[in-house]
């Protein structure tokens, strides 16, 4: 299975999800290689600076990725972190997936941006079936707030539902992120079970 966390707009998790995420399967057994597509190599640094060598990773910020990522059969999960800054990597990156999750943050800035986004969808669902889910990131714990962005999310032209996990601004992401750690690895229950509900979730999508 191969899962795109993208968005074009930057700073909303993709790199924190995306790592936590690849953290995650790992420590489920499953082999996971972890893709940066974005040239600013954040998964990339993450990775560098994780001890354990139960994740792979590896840069791929040119939009043959789709291709490229053929012959990967002995993996059982590749997750991508795509950053916006090249639309044509992330149209690459799309293409290559079964799945995309779209962090967002709760502001309507935030949703105004996920336009390009659902663009590149369409264009990509001309020539495979992607599913396609919003993650809301960084929620404060506030639930009229989550209750508004969900609705916002509902009002887009195009088939993506919000994922019923959503994910809580918590220092643990921060701080485990710079020590090459996920927050499973990390002292904030409430973060580990975020992230396994994640997980799940998205293990269930199939
Ligand atoms: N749930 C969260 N709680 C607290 N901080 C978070 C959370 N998610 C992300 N952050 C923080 O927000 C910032 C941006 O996150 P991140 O780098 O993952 O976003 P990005 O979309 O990959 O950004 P870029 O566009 O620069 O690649 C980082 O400082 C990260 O630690
Ligand atoms: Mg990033």
């Amino acid at each position: 299975m191969i899962i795109t966390i993208g968005n074009t707009k930057g700073g909303v998790g993709k790199t924190t999800i995306a790592c936590n995420l690849a953290v995650c399967a790992a420590l489920d057994g499953k082999k996971v290689l972890l893709i940066d597509a974005d040239t600013q190599g954040s998964s990339m640094a993450f990775r560098a600076s994780r001890e354990s060598t139960d994740i792979k990773a590896m840069s791929i910020t040119t939009p043959t990725l789709h291709k490229d990522l053929n012959d990967f059969n002995s993996i059982d999960l590749i997750i991508i972190d795509a950053g916006g800054r090249d639309s044509t990597v992330f149209r690459s990156a799309i293409l290559a997936s079964d799945l995309l999750v779209i962090p967002s943050m709760p502001s309507q800035v935030d949703f105004w941006a996920v336009n390009d986004v659902l663009d590149l969808l369409k264009e990509a669902r001309i020539y495979k079936d992607i599913k396609a889910y919003f993650l809301l990131n960084q929620m404060q714990t506030n639930t009229i707030l989550s209750k508004e962005a969900k609705e916002a999310i509902d009002g887009f032209d195009a088939d993506v539902r919000p994922l019923e996990t959503v994910i809580n601004a918590r220092i643990a992401y921060k701080k485990s992120f710079g020590e090459g750690k996920s927050v499973l690895e990390w002292t904030d229950p409430k973060a580990k079970e975020e992230i396994t509900n994640l997980y799940n979730e998205i293990l269930s999508l199939r």
